[in-house]
């Protein structure tokens, strides 16, 4: 098969070779980005007297024709072709005819597959924040419903304090939120145009960059060409979030996970997100919320993968390059398919808010509540932490819990203790009363409430 790049060879490459060295098997992905990188780069050759109008005319037609088939899957990739971009160019003049070879002036695949992948990029990237933000308003759904049913809250996996189910919601709420920030600041650096830097070094041909970078949507260019040929810090920095978002569905499936045994009881997951097992009937099993916290592995891989790829690459383009392509798109198509499950999961999922408040009626999550009590009448917190860590011991030794204790026991540790200790001592007041500024007292969790609300309406 005669290649684009023959003219210098005396020997054709073995089919095997051409097959490792072969991209359009995962590159084919880009090709409406090709495409559309093509035609504004032909309308920009126009424009500039680089070509005449009338080949631009047939060019950008046979383009726009490959465009509709691409969108009707009509079109077949040969690997003899290599990647998206031979083969598109291949068509187009098998289309066309000769003229279809002038698309290429003033343009290397190296900035070409760059511009693809920017576009590519930014094109998923929006598509993500949009599942985030879907995602936060399942939380928020299940966070205005649960304002005060009340969780035991952990620290270590021990319990600590009690706090409302929608505080503990709002956390992922706000985790996610970084996230979108996070994607929104990296648009800055993805929405930037290397078309036009040519191999490396630019051209001699007087292209117009700008106006590419505007036909394409692009809010800058590259300033310097063997950057922009070379730079993949924009696909780096996306796996790196996306592992961040991935770090941060895992936990939540953890929990998930953790709160729909047979141990918690917390929560129930739908059916529809769980399977069975094929020899134990009982089974109802948390699937997809292990998958999700499985997936998160491969994520991390191929963040690992791509800065591995880069380390030692010399200026410019270099074949490795091609290595950007598979784990970015499995990044893509991994994060989606998380983020969706996950909002359907989150929006289906039962709460057993009985099981969980009673959790907190049979530990010592409301021992801090007798350190304060005493520490507000004046006794030192160190001393007061003390004399209540006792009356848990007592508690334990006796097998009770502090609300459990007759007054007079009180009343022998520290003449400070009053009646009022075993109201202090309820769950409902233990939560209303941690009133303090992103605190879990309702009064807040309200107030959070109505600021997630305005963050997701902004
Ligand atoms: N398939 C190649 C890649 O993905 C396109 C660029 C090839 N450029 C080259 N000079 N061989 O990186």
């Amino acid at each position: 098969m005669k290649k684009a790049w023959g003219g210098r060879f005396e020997k054709t490459t073995e089919a095997w070779i051409e097959e490792f060295g072969a991209s359009i098997l995962f590159d084919q992905t880009l090709v409406e980005e090709d495409i559309q990188g093509s035609i504004a780069h032909v309308t920009m050759l126009g424009a500039c007297g680089i070509l005449p109008m009338e080949d631009v005319k047939t060019i950008k037609g046979g383009l726009e024709k490959l465009s509709l088939k691409a969108k009707e899957g009509a079109l077949s990739f040969k690997i003899e072709q290599e990647d998206i971009h031979l083969n598109i160019e291949k068509m187009l003049i098998d289309d066309i005819g000769e003229v279809g070879g002038k698309l290429h002036t003033g343009r290397s695949r190296n900035d070409q597959v760059a511009t693809d992948m920017h576009v590519y990029m930014r094109k998923e990237v929006i598509e993500v924040i949009h599942l985030l933000r879907v995602c936060q308003q399942a939380l928020l759904h299940q966070a205005e419903e649960h304002v005060e049913t009340i969780l035991p809250g952990y620290t270590h996996l021990q319990r600590a304090q009690p706090i409302s189910f929608a505080h503990h919601l709002l956390a992922y709420f706000w985790m996610f939120d970084r996230d979108i920030r996070r994607l929104q600041d990296s648009l800055k650096r993805i929405n930037v145009s290397p078309l036009g830097c040519g191999a490396l070094a630019g051209t001699t041909f007087p292209i117009d960059r700008h106006y590419t970078a505007e036909l394409l949507g692009f809010d800058g260019i590259y300033a310097n060409s063997l950057d922009g040929v070379s730079d993949r810090d924009f696909i780096i920095e996306f796996l790196s979030n996306a592992s961040m978002m991935m770090m941060h569905l895992s936990r939540f499936c953890e929990e998930l996970i953790l709160w729909s045994s047979q141990e918690f009881q917390f929560v129930e997951i739908d059916d529809a997100y769980a399977t069975g097992s094929s020899m134990m009937p009982q089974k109802k099993n948390p699937d997809m919320a292990e998958l999700i916290r499985g997936k998160t592995g491969r994520v991390y891989g191929n963040l690992m993968s791509l800065l591995t790829v880069m380390k030692g690459l010399p200026l410019a383009y270099n074949k490795d390059l091609q290595e950007d392509k598979e784990g970015m798109f499995d990044t893509v198509t991994t994060l989606k398919g998380c983020l969706t499950i996950m909002t359907g999961m989150i929006e289906t999922l039962q709460i057993n808010k009985e099981k969980m408040y009673k959790a907190t009626t049979q530990d010592f999550s409301n021992a801090t509540e007798l350190a304060d009590y005493l520490a507000e009448k004046g006794i030192p917190f160190r001393e007061a932490h003390e004399i209540v860590g006792k009356l848990v011991l007592l508690c334990l030794q006796q097998g009770v819990y502090l609300q459990d204790l007759p007054m007079s026991v009180y009343k022998e540790t520290s003449v400070y203790f009053e009646e009022d200790i075993y109201k202090i001592l309820d769950v409902m007041t233990v939560v209303s009363r941690r009133n303090s500024t992103g605190g879990t007292g309702f009064a807040q969790v309200q107030e959070a409430l109505r600021q997630a609300k305005k963050q997701i309406d902004e």
